[in-house]
């Protein structure tokens, strides 16, 4: 993420940057004690829960989790980019950030033409919307739009507009006003004809729905016919300078703040159905826009939030894309509920069907873990009258199923397996270690898919685990010291951290001082790519730790992570035995409990 900005320019940045300051212009902040409060820019509050440590030059929100530098902080609040939140605080402190071309032609600071292109699609964006609403050329298109359900509301919103069926309007439009035409054609305003090089209107009778980038600017359009013999039935702008499809969401940079204040974001295919949840009250959503899912698109998602719903059409082609995007998202660690919608409709033509309140309750409130959802998936395309289909089935859900990583969830869908089927759970425990063991052969040892974790805020009063404390005491201390870093490093020898995200974030702490930089907590969180990793450093970092640690303290900390391994493999050792002992096998049954019995001896 900062590999673009030399690393001496972002610590410039950063030591000469006063997060106080940066926050202060979109925060009241009262000082008490070492820090200051105040509420929190990135969930709806009443009384302060957001606090800044000027000490260590990040914030930190006890209510919704939030947490991060002074960049990171100007990434979520105004959606910058990274370079963006740089150019930004750089300009405050005067240092001029010019960012190479050859490695990110994206972040390059806007220049002349893509001012120009971006001015273009502003003025236009207003203009077409103003003929829509205004003017007799629009009556059809407008009339459409509200027989299909759109209101004035929604449509002033989200800034729909009307393109006249002309060759040349746009062209003499833009003309008019100074524009370049070569440079209109590259924002893919115009096309330029074959036969005589002239420039033509790209759309031409359209109802035009603007596109934004993260951060609000319009780069491009999409045209519904309003004809359904006027082939495509949208048009959309071609990839451009300024607008790259796999980087944008539709309604993200309106709705970014609704999905972090309700730390969920609805997915769904298409305009039309993100201006519809919208009317039926559900803020939060934004569509891919036809394509499918892309990890740039990912990225966006997981600034805000780690838990998403999909939404996608009721169809047998929303259904496997609904799969394929889950499946994506679920290897980026995210959240997954699945909203399902009957009759093979869309979530547009569901809410004009069946109205608002349906749609909340039965479809959105109503979604399914993508577990639950993939126990209908594999059901498609099969009759479970058939006994080869039935077996198939099961294997297929076996397979889900090996990959769970929470117990209690796998001995769940083993139950409901055997129940539904009416198979014994003795024989699917076999089929499942068959099953992992073919897994085992064909391949490395299956890394295990970490099961996702949701969200939630982090509240100062939790009490955690003695052996998730002893974690995060390691974590602030290594934090403040390399040497003690490594020490820690070398005590562990290769052991992980019990918490997944601890591990990560430790991982990248190796690495960060490997490259020789200096403790720094404001100047790390910058090298974590994931906004997960960045609450749980600012928590980290707000617990208050005295600032000397015996290597003793330290010691003791690393020994609660190790017992608490040891516990978890004798809890795996005790199954195993049952099992031997199940299966009669006496000899097996005593070398485990040996085993056991040494583990147990060690702790
Ligand atoms: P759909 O065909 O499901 O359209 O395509 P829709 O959203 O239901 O639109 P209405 O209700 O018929 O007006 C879903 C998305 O796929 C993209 C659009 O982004 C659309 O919102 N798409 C579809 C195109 O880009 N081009 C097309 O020709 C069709
Ligand atoms: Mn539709």
């Amino acid at each position: 993420m900062s590999e673009r900005i030399p690393e001496e320019t972002i610590n410039k940045i950063l030591s000469s940057t006063d997060i106080v300051d940066v926050v202060s212009d979109y925060v009241q902040l009262k000082k008490q004690g070492r820090n200051y409060f105040g509420l929190c820019p990135f969930h709806g509050e009443n009384t302060p829960s957001f606090s800044v440590a000027p000490d260590k030059q990040i914030f930190h929100c006890f209510g919704c989790g939030a947490g991060g530098n002074a960049f990171t902080f100007l990434m979520d609040v105004d959606g910058l980019s990274f370079v963006e939140a740089a150019r930004k605080l750089g300009s405050k402190i005067g240092e001029e950030i010019s960012v190479p071309t050859a490695s990110g032609e994206q972040e390059a600071p806007p220049r002349e033409d893509e001012k120009q292109m971006l001015q273009a699609h502003e003025l236009l964006s207003k203009f077409y919307h103003h003929l829509l609403l205004n003017t007799k050329e629009g009556q059809e298109a407008l009339e459409y739009l509200l027989s299909r359900g759109f209101t004035t509301e929604s449509i002033s919103k989200f800034q729909i507009g009307w393109s006249l069926p002309s060759w040349d309007f746009t062209v003499k439009f833009l003309q008019k006003r100074g524009y370049s035409l070569d440079l209109m054609e590259a924002a893919g305003l115009l096309v330029r004809r074959e036969k005589d090089q002239s420039f033509l209107d790209r759309f031409r009778g359209r109802i035009m729905f603007p596109i934004t980038n993260p951060k609000g600017k319009v780069v491009g359009f999409s045209g519904r016919s309003l004809h359904s013999d006027d082939e495509p039935k949208y048009l959309n702008s071609p990839e451009t300078k300024i607008f790259n499809k796999s980087r944008i969401l539709y309604n993200f940079h309106e709705s970014r703040t609704i999905i972090r204040r309700k730390q969920q974001v609805i997915l769904f295919e298409g305009f039309a159905d993100v201006i519809s949840a919208n009317g039926a009250s559900v803020e939060n959503g934004v569509a891919t826009m036809g394509t499918s899912l892309t990890e740039g698109q990912i990225g966006l998602i997981k600034r805000l939030t780690d838990s998403v719903v999909i939404c996608y059409d009721g169809d047998s082609a929303g259904v496997e894309a609904a799969f394929r995007a889950g499946n994506l998202l679920l290897k980026h660690q995210l959240s997954i509920r699945v909203a399902m919608i009957p009759e093979r409709l869309d979530p547009d033509d569901y809410i004009s069907k069946y109205g608002k309140e349906k749609f909340q309750q039965d479809v959105i409130g109503a979604s399914l873990t993508f577990m639950a959802f993939k126990l209908r998936y594999y059901k498609l395309n099969k009759n479970l009258n058939d006994e080869g289909d039935r077996l198939q089935y099961i294997e297929d859900i076996l397979k889900e199923i090996i990959h769970l990583t929470n117990a209690v969830e796998k001995d769940y869908y083993l139950r409901y397996l055997a129940e539904e089927f009416d198979v014994s759970l003795e024989a699917l425990q076999q089929q499942l270690a068959e099953i992992g063991g073919a897994l085992k052969e064909n391949s490395k040892p299956v890394k295990k898919a970490p099961a996702p974790k949701p969200y939630r805020p982090h509240v100062q009063t939790k009490l955690l685990p003695a052996y998730q404390t002893a974690e995060r005491r390691l974590i602030a201390y290594m934090l403040k010291d390399p040497n003690i870093a490594f020490k820690v490093q070398d005590w562990l020898d290769g052991t992980h951290l019990n918490i997944d995200e601890h591990q990560a974030i430790i991982t990248y702490l190796f690495g960060y001082y490997e490259e020789g930089m200096p403790p720094g907590t404001s100047s790390f969180i910058g090298f974590l790519p994931d906004e997960r990793l960045r609450r749980i450093v600012t928590e980290i970092e707000m617990m208050s730790i005295s600032d000397e640690c015996s290597d003793q303290e330290l010691l003791d900390y690393v020994q609660s992570v190790l017992k608490h391994q040891k516990m978890l493999k004798i809890k795996e050792k005790e199954s195993e035995r049952k099992e031997a002992q199940r299966q009669n096998d006496y000899r097996k049954e005593a070398q485990i409990a040996m085993e056991i019995l040494q583990l147990r001896k060690s702790l």
